[in-house]
């Protein structure tokens, strides 16, 4: 505490100081690359949205976990604990102008006032990836696919995570077929979703609350044992696209994936680590009744939101010591302040041939200059003195081959 403030961020924010960035940077860079790859178009939207759009029904967490406020005007506002409903009143905006099927991106900041455990902060980034308007599975295996893209390129195995994927219209047809009918699916998705999280008693409690018998229940916890999904069509084709996109290897069938938003309606999925340590890496999955339900026109939409929490937890686990950021850019330094023109004029040079430089501020020591470049990441560094100045040029060192070269000044 200084002056009664405290240094911490508020519970649950996280500051980024640069050793952190370089760990960020690895995996928004990889979300990027990924979604290009992809050809995902990027959009953005403010961090602040109505709360009235954000709100939802009980029994779903993320209603209950938002920051709101009113605004001096007295309009009711909201932080956004996701992008989807906002990404889709961009969209029931323009619905008459766009081009569908559409394929969108974004890393968004999102809020949620989280119980905070491991791999759940109440501020995270979140890529996000949505197809508006395409009924076919197709669209499910492009974004699970660049997903896997993007997990490949910050530097994971293929055999480090599994995606389980499920159906909540594959679920909703066992569910009928044992008499429980369609009305009480959402209660019962929301409660079959906490399997795991809390006891199986409680569940059936809520199952009990939401309208089902005791043998109802007990058909719900049966169902929730099925292995086999070649009863699906849907999931039947999307295992099999994916099979042709070379990625089926890290897809499992997993009836348990419900997903607690309620707006989801046909496959779902989540991605988890396959040492099972680890929260959710991403999950997402079909959701074609959301542009109606805040009053656009009736279009399929798929999507999937991917965090950077766990997955930088997960990398670090899985690269730890490795450097992450890799050695780059050129240090210039000088002995005295008669040389500072000099190296000034060298790091204007450089800079404008393209290096990155990072110019000493004041004279040094050259020992002292030479271990805080090694240190610093910088690939090459180049130590300016009065004989240098005089000779008209100076030798830029290669820090991890030792290798020099001339350069003039
Ligand atoms: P979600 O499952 O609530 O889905 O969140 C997606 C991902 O965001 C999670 O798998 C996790 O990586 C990350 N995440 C969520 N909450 C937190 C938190 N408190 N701390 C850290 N990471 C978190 C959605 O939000 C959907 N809107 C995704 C979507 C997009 N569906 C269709 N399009």
């Amino acid at each position: 505490m200084a002056g009664g403030v405290s240094f911490e961020p508020p519970r649950g924010m996280r500051d980024f100081y640069p050793e952190d960035m370089v760990w960020r940077n690895r995996v928004f860079d990889a979300f990027r690359a990924a979604g290009e790859a992809a050809g995902f178009k990027p959009y953005d939207a403010c961090v602040v949205e109505n709360y009235d759009l954000l709100a939802r029904k009980a029994g779903e967490e993320v209603g209950e976990q938002l920051y709101h406020f009113f605004d001096k005007s007295e309009r009711h506002i909201a932080l956004r604990a996701e992008m989807t409903p906002t990404l889709a009143r961009m969209v029931a905006a323009r619905q008459k102008e766009l081009q569908f099927p559409l394929k969108w991106t974004t890393i968004a900041q999102c809020f949620r006032y989280e119980r905070m455990t491991k791999g759940r902060k109440r501020e995270h980034y979140q890529w996000n990836l949505d197809i508006i308007g395409e009924d076919s599975v197709l669209a499910e295996v492009e974004v699970i696919g660049a997903a896997c893209d993007a997990l490949r390129r910050m530097g994971l195995a293929d055999s480090d995570y599994k995606v389980h994927v499920s159906s909540r219209k594959f679920l909703g047809e066992l569910l009928a077929g044992s008499g429980i009918s369609a009305d009480k699916h959402a209660q019962v998705f929301l409660a079959l979703d906490k399997r795991g999280k809390m006891p199986d008693s409680e569940i059936a409690a809520m199952l009990g609350d939401g309208g089902l018998s005791d043998a109802e229940t007990e058909a719900a916890f049966a169902i929730m044992e099925t292995k086999d999904c070649s009863a699906s069509p849907e999931l039947t084709e999307m295992f099999r696209l994916a099979e042709v996109a070379g990625f089926a290897d890290r897809l499992v069938f997993d009836i348990g994936v419900i997903r607690g938003l309620s707006y989801y309606t046909g496959i779902v999925f989540e991605c988890f680590d396959t040492a099972g340590e680890f929260r959710a890496v991403f999950g997402g999955g079909r959701y074609d009744n959301l542009l109606t339900t805040i009053g656009g026109e009736a279009t399929s939409a798929v999507g999937l939101g991917f965090g950077d929490v766990v997955v930088t937890e997960l990398l670090k686990a899985r690269l730890g010591g490795e450097t992450v950021a890799g050695r780059k850019g050129v240090a210039v330094g000088f002995m005295f302040p008669d040389q500072r023109d000099a190296a000034l004029r060298l790091a204007a040079k450089l800079r404008s041939q393209g290096e990155c430089v990072d110019l000493a501020l004041r004279e040094q020591k050259p020992k002292k200059f030479f271990s805080r470049a090694g240190s610093s990441c910088a690939a090459k560094a180049v130590f300016i003195g009065p004989d240098d100045v005089a000779k008209g040029s100076a030798r830029i060192k290669d820090l991890s081959t030792g290798e020099e070269t001339e350069v003039a000044l």
